[in-house]
C-alpha cells in the first residue's frame, strides 16, 4: 500500500497546542472518573499520598523518557524502537503500546458512551425529582441494557475517528486547544459548588485524612496502575506525540506542566465528588458507576442544575474524547508510518477493530457479565490489567531503554535541545530512570501481584 513519506510529517503548530493535546490525553476519564472510584476503593486520603508519590517520583520521569524518546525517533511507537534500535527487540514495547490502545479504548468508549447518554438526560432533564437510589438504579438499568450503550460507543467512536483522520495540527491541536481551558473553568465550578453543600467536611476529610492502616501492596499496585493511566504514560501515547512536538520546544517544561495539570485535575475531580458522595449517602465505594450516580443527585439539588448538568456532562465527554484521540492515534501512527497506509485507511480499520473490542465490554456489562477471568468480566479485566500491568510494564522498559540503552549525551541532547536549554534536573533524572523507577516499579509488581 505505498511507503510513508517521512518528510511530509505533521507536527504540532505551537507550545501551547503541545501542551493542550498532551495534556488533553493526559486528563481524561481517568482524572474524573476513574481516579474517585479507585480511590474511594482504596481508602481515599492514604491513597491520594502514594498516588501523588507516583506521579512525582515515577510517572514524571517516564513522561520526559516517552517525550525524549518520541522526537528524537521522530517516529510512532514502534517505529521510534525499530529506528534507535534496529535489530534488537525494544520495538515490543510498540507492540505492547498497539495491544494497550485496544485494551484501554475498548473500555473507555464504553464509559464515554454512557457519559453521551447522561449528557442527553441532561438535556432533556430526566434526573429532576429523583432520589439518590432512584438515580443508582436508573444507572444500573441503563448501563446493563446492551444496545443503548452499544449506540452511543458507536457514536463516540466515529467522533474519536473523525478528529483522527484530520491528522495532528488540523485535528488533534486544533481541537483541545479550544477544549482544555474549557474543562477546566467548568471543573473550578463544580468544585466551588461541591465544597458549599451542606455534609461535605466528611467527604474532604475521606480524601485528606490520610489512614495508613488502609495501605497494603496492592493499594500501592493500584496507586502506581493510577498514576501510569492517568498521565497516558507506559503505551506510547507520549512517544507518539513527543514525535510531533518542535525542536525549539523545552520537554522537560512541557512534561512538568502537564504532570501538574493532570494531577490537579483528579484532585480537584475528587474534591468535587467526595463531599456530593458523602452528602447524598452513596458509598464511596460503589465502583465504575460511582460518578454516575453521584453528580446528577448532585445537580439535582443545585439551583440552575439543568445547565450545570449539561455543561458537566459535555465537559466529561471532552474529557473522553481528547483522550481517546490520543489512543487512536498511536494505532494510526503505526500503520500509515510502518504498513504505509493512508491516513484515512488507517483510521478507519484501526476504529473498527476497536470499536469491535470496545463492544464486548459494554455487553459485558449486561448480557455477558457471566464471562469472567479471575473474577472479573471482560470490562473490569481489561480496566485493571491495562493500567495495573500492561503501562507500569510498558514504563518499566521505556525507563530501561531510556536509561541504559540510550547514551547518557543522546537523552540529555534531546532534553537539552544539544544544549540551548538548561536541564538543571538531569542527573536527578537520570539517577531515577536507570534505578528508582525500575526498582520502584518492579518491588510494587512483585508485592502487588502477591509473588513476592
Ligand atoms: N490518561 C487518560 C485518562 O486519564 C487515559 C489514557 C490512558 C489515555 C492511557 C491514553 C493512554 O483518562
Amino acid at each position: 500500500m505505498g511507503q510513508f513519506d517521512f518528510s511530509k510529517r505533521d507536527s504540532f503548530g505551537s507550545k501551547f497546542g503541545v501542551i493542550a493535546a498532551a495534556a488533553g490525553s493526559a486528563v481524561g476519564l481517568g482524572n474524573i472518573w476513574r481516579f474517585p472510584y479507585v480511590a474511594g476503593e482504596n481508602g481515599g486520603a492514604a491513597f491520594l499520598i502514594i498516588y501523588v508519590l507516583a506521579i512525582v517520583s515515577i510517572g514524571l520521569p517516564v513522561m520526559l523518557s516517552e517525550f525524549a524518546i518520541g522526537r528524537m525517533a521522530q517516529r510512532n511507537a514502534f517505529g521510534a524502537f525499530k529506528k534507535l534500535a534496529p535489530g534488537k527487540p525494544w520495538y515490543l514495547i510498540g507492540v505492547m503500546g498497539i495491544l494497550g490502545a485496544f485494551m484501554i479504548l475498548a473500555f473507555y468508549s464504553t464509559v464515554a458512551g454512557w457519559t453521551m447518554e447522561y449528557l442527553f438526560q441532561s438535556i432533556t432533564n430526566n434526573f429532576q425529582g429523583k432520589d439518590a437510589a432512584t438515580l443508582s438504579t436508573s444507572f444500573d438499568s441503563f448501563r446493563t441494557s446492551g444496545s443503548s450503550p452499544v449506540m452511543w460507543q458507536l457514536i463516540f467512536m466515529v467522533l474519536t475517528a473523525g478528529i483522527v483522520v484530520a491528522g495532528i495540527k488540523n485535528g488533534i491541536e486544533k481541537y483541545t486547544k479550544i477544549l482544555m481551558p474549557l474543562l477546566l473553568l467548568i471543573i473550578v465550578a463544580l468544585v466551588v459548588r461541591a465544597v458549599t453543600l451542606p455534609g461535605s467536611a466528611e467527604g474532604l476529610a475521606f480524601l485528606f485524612a490520610p489512614d495508613f492502616s488502609k495501605l497494603s501492596a496492592p493499594v500501592i499496585l493500584e496507586a502506581l496502575g493510577q498514576a501510569f493511566f492517568s498521565m497516558s504514560i507506559g503505551m506510547g501515547v507520549l512517544i507518539t506525540y513527543g514525535s510531533y512536538i518542535g525542536k525549539k520546544d523545552n520537554i522537560g517544561n512541557s512534561a512538568a506542566a502537564i504532570s501538574a495539570a493532570d494531577t490537579l485535575i483528579a484532585i480537584l475531580s475528587g474534591v468535587a465528588i467526595f463531599p456530593a458522595v458523602f452528602a447524598f449517602g452513596i458509598e464511596p465505594n460503589s465502583g465504575p458507576g460511582l460518578v454516575f450516580i453521584t453528580l446528577p443527585s448532585i445537580f439535582n439539588n443545585m439551583p440552575a442544575g439543568y445547565f450545570f448538568s449539561i455543561l458537566f456532562f459535555s465537559l466529561l465527554l471532552i474529557a473522553a474524547l481528547t483522550s481517546s484521540i490520543s489512543v487512536l492515534e498511536v494505532v494510526v501512527a503505526y500503520c500509515t508510518e510502518q504498513l504505509g497506509w493512508s491516513r484515512k485507511v488507517a483510521t478507519a480499520v484501526a476504529a473498527v477493530a476497536i470499536t469491535a473490542t470496545g463492544v464486548l465490554c459494554t455487553l459485558s456489562q449486561g448480557p455477558w457479565d457471566q464471562l469472567t477471568l479471575f473474577g472479573m468480566n471482560i470490562f473490569d479485566l481489561l480496566d485493571w490489567t491495562s493500567a495495573n500491568l500492561l503501562l507500569p510494564l510498558g514504563g518499566f522498559f521505556i525507563v530501561l531503554f531510556a536509561g541504559w540503552f540510550l547514551s547518557r549525551k543522546q537523552v540529555k541532547d534531546e532534553i537539552t535541545n544539544s544544549g540551548t536549554t538548561k536541564a538543571v534536573f538531569f542527573e536527578a533524572y537520570l539517577f531515577i530512570i536507570r534505578f528508582i523507577a525500575p526498582i520502584a516499579i518492579g518491588l510494587v509488581f512483585l508485592f502487588g501481584l502477591g509473588v513476592l
